[in-house]
């Protein structure tokens, strides 16, 4: 990994804690699944400080793909700008700025990560499972750290017909679901 982006996470992990920021085996496995997949195009919703953006976009900079971030918060917005310029990704990152699921989205992705307001999840699964590709993954994060929260994803997710979903006890607890 690009010396910069180190540098950027690892400063992330000393000091981003107040803004939530995912577990750092949480970062290592969407980054080696957007390497071992060869996932082009990602939507996150919940950008933050850029923490989980820029372990993602490090992977889109290996399979030539993109990474579209969003996020409401103007003062987190700006930090994960400044972040991702210092990690040196800006080119594989478009921000959006926008309360989620009311925003335009721009693209069909191979992955949806949500790592929101977690009551908030069904409608971001609802609208923007009309922008996934087929075989396309959708990762919940705090699937288990928001249970109760995430009751009713939980209970979308594994009646839908159209996902095969599983949870896994990775950091926080993430719902996995591919589009069949
Ligand atoms: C848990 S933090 C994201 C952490 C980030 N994914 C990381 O690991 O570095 C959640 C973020 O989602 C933003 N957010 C919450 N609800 C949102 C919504 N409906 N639309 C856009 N952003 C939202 C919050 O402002 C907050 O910054």
């Amino acid at each position: 990994m690009d010396k910069k982006v180190e540098k950027t996470l690892k400063k992330l992990e000393e000091t981003g804690h107040e803004f939530w920021i995912i577990p750092h085996e949480t970062g290592e496995f969407l980054n080696n699944l957007i390497r071992e997949k060869n996932i082009k195009c990602v939507l996150e919703v919940g950008t933050s400080i850029g923490y989980s953006g820029i372990w993602m976009a490090e992977a889109l900079s290996h399979t030539g793909g993109k990474l579209y971030t969003l996020e409401s918060h103007n003062e987190r917005f700006e930090k994960a700008k400044n972040h991702f310029e210092e990690a040196g990704l800006t080119k594989y990152i478009t921000q959006l700025k926008g309360h989620a699921p009311d925003i335009e989205i721009p693209d069909m992705f191979d992955l949806l990560f949500l790592d929101a307001t977690k009551i908030e999840y069904v409608s971001y699964i609802k609208t923007f499972l009309f922008h996934m590709k087929k075989g396309g993954v959708i990762v919940a994060d705090n699937a288990i750290s928001h249970r109760k929260e995430l009751a009713e994803y939980e209970k979308y997710i594994f009646n839908s017909p159209q996902l095969k979903s599983e949870l896994n006890t990775l950091g926080t607890g993430i719902f996995i679901s591919t589009i069949i």
